[in-house]
């Protein structure tokens, strides 16, 4: 095997200069966002309470790219961009395939995913539109982690309501966003009229990405000079996201590459979107297929109905065209807290249901099976989330090799697991549920299995 393809490192002078707009490349235009009370299309104007101007504009821009904002730039260049794309050769071997799998390391960011790209955007413009301080809500940890990290860049103070079991699931979490300055609490908490009244009726309720936006939201309305910030589903946040697939591409031209697969998991979009796009809108890769990867415990995309719904449990929000599986969803407490959303990016729905994304979806035990393996052959911690497309990078490599065929693969690697060995713990204490709550299979088991229930 040709080692001198196991790295591709581009130059920190190859960082992107640009943004990569999807929304001038769609078939059709994307169906606007609309007042609930109305039913008719919002003015972008009324985005302008809750985000920073520059978004709001970005968020219906049809400019196929944007400048990147030199300040943004810089922290993107300090925060390891351009990332690494490496070749798991070693899971290759372990899986004895003839496929090429690569990965883009979104895992090397000092907070650990990709959500610091979009972050630091998201803070540099409220700043200097005078803002002083943001709120956000976060799954998993990871986006207010970015959240946190990127407000201590930009001197804002940061407030984030995190999801009350990822809380209690990922404690140092919550320690890292306070290293940065955040303030954080467990969400539904006591501090909004919306988390009062859910703690009320259902004490001790795990609470959702859904209800932690409702509470951001509540928060921005109530506070001044406050801006609401959020870590994926809107236009905006995929753009931010496009420096991960304008990357990978410049990696796989320096080996003459072209992908037969790019695939990313899938919570409100923001990774999949931003490794799949610059490949999507690029006519070289019309063969490509690519693949979202999501939990059967939140299957927003293989079981969802494509319609119009509100981002977040409270109904704050103006309703989105896409697939969901209904704002008041409660999903199952997976680890895999950043892919408990009931929707899912309009422009990620709407690019599926022309038939240009597969969706696929994976219990949680063969999830983290598939993350030990790359734990083992890599020396990698995925997170739970970026578990979910090796889980569907091995799969397709497993399935082509019992065909005799090869082919090249690239995933995502959103995130590292290092603040998630809870989730890896109960997988190999045998304590993990498979968490299937809408008539799915349980996990199927497979010669990667390490344990799980
Ligand atoms: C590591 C990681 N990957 C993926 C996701 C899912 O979000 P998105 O679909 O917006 O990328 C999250 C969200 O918290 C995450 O932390």
């Amino acid at each position: 095997m040709k080692q001198e393809h196991a790295r591709i490192q581009l130059d920190i002078d190859d960082t992107p200069r640009e943004y990569l707009n999807i929304l001038p490349h769609l078939k059709n235009p994307l169906p606007p966002p609309i007042n609930p009370a109305t039913e008719e299309p919002v003015n972008p104007e009324m985005l302008l309470a809750l985000f920073p101007e520059e978004c709001v504009k970005q968020e219906v821009s049809m400019e196929k790219t944007i400048a990147i904002p030199t300040e943004v730039r810089e922290i993107l260049m300090r925060s390891g961009r351009p990332t690494p794309l490496q070749r798991a050769i070693g899971l290759e071997r372990a899986l004895k395939t003839p496929c090429r799998i690569y990965y883009k390391r979104e895992d090397v960011s000092p907070t650990g995913s990709h959500k610091l790209n979009t972050a630091a955007a998201q803070a540099y413009y409220a700043q200097k539109e005078g803002i002083e301080r943001m709120a956000t809500e976060t799954g998993a940890g990871q986006w207010g982690s970015a959240v946190a990290l990127a407000c201590a860049y930009f001197e804002l103070e940061a407030m984030v309501y995190m999801v009350r079991i990822s809380y209690e699931q990922k404690q140092y979490r919550g320690t890292l966003m306070r290293t940065y300055g955040a303030t954080i609490v467990p969400s539904p908490s006591d501090l909004t009229e919306f988390g009062r009244k859910i703690n009320k009726e259902q004490p001790n309720h795990p609470g959702t990405l859904g209800i932690a936006i409702s509470e951001a939201l509540e928060d921005t309305i109530n506070n001044e000079n406050t801006k609401y910030t959020l870590g994926s589903v809107l236009n905006f946040v995929m753009l931010h996201q496009s420096v991960i697939g304008q990357e990978a591409i410049a990696q796989l031209d320096v080996i003459d590459l072209s992908p037969d697969y790019v695939i990313g998991c899938v919570g409100g979009g923001s990774n999949f979107a931003g490794i799949a796009f610059p490949f999507l809108v690029n006519d070289r890769f019309r063969d490509t297929k690519f693949i979202a990867a999501e939990p059967t415990a939140c299957p927003s995309l293989t079981k969802g109905e494509y319609c119009y719904d509100f981002g977040d449990t409270a109904g704050l929000t103006p309703k989105l065209k896409m697939h969901s599986l209904g704002a008041d969803f409660t999903p199952p407490k997976i680890h895999a807290g950043g892919l408990r959303y009931h929707g899912v990016a309009p422009t990620v729905s709407a690019l599926t249901l022309e038939g240009r994304i597969t969706p696929q979806a994976f219990n949680q035990i063969d999830v983290l099976n598939a993350g030990v393996l790359f734990a083992k052959t890599e020396g990698i911690i995925p997170a739970p989330e970026s578990a979910h497309a090796i889980k569907s990078a091995i799969d397709i490599a497993l399935e082509a090799k019992k065909k005799n065929e090869s082919c090249t693969l690239v995933f995502n690697l959103s995130g590292h697991g290092h603040f998630d060995m809870a989730a890896y713990a109960a997988l190999m204490n045998g304590t993990l549920n498979g968490d299937e709550p809408i008539g799915i299979p349980q996990a199927t088991g497979d010669l990667l299995t390490v344990q799980g229930k």
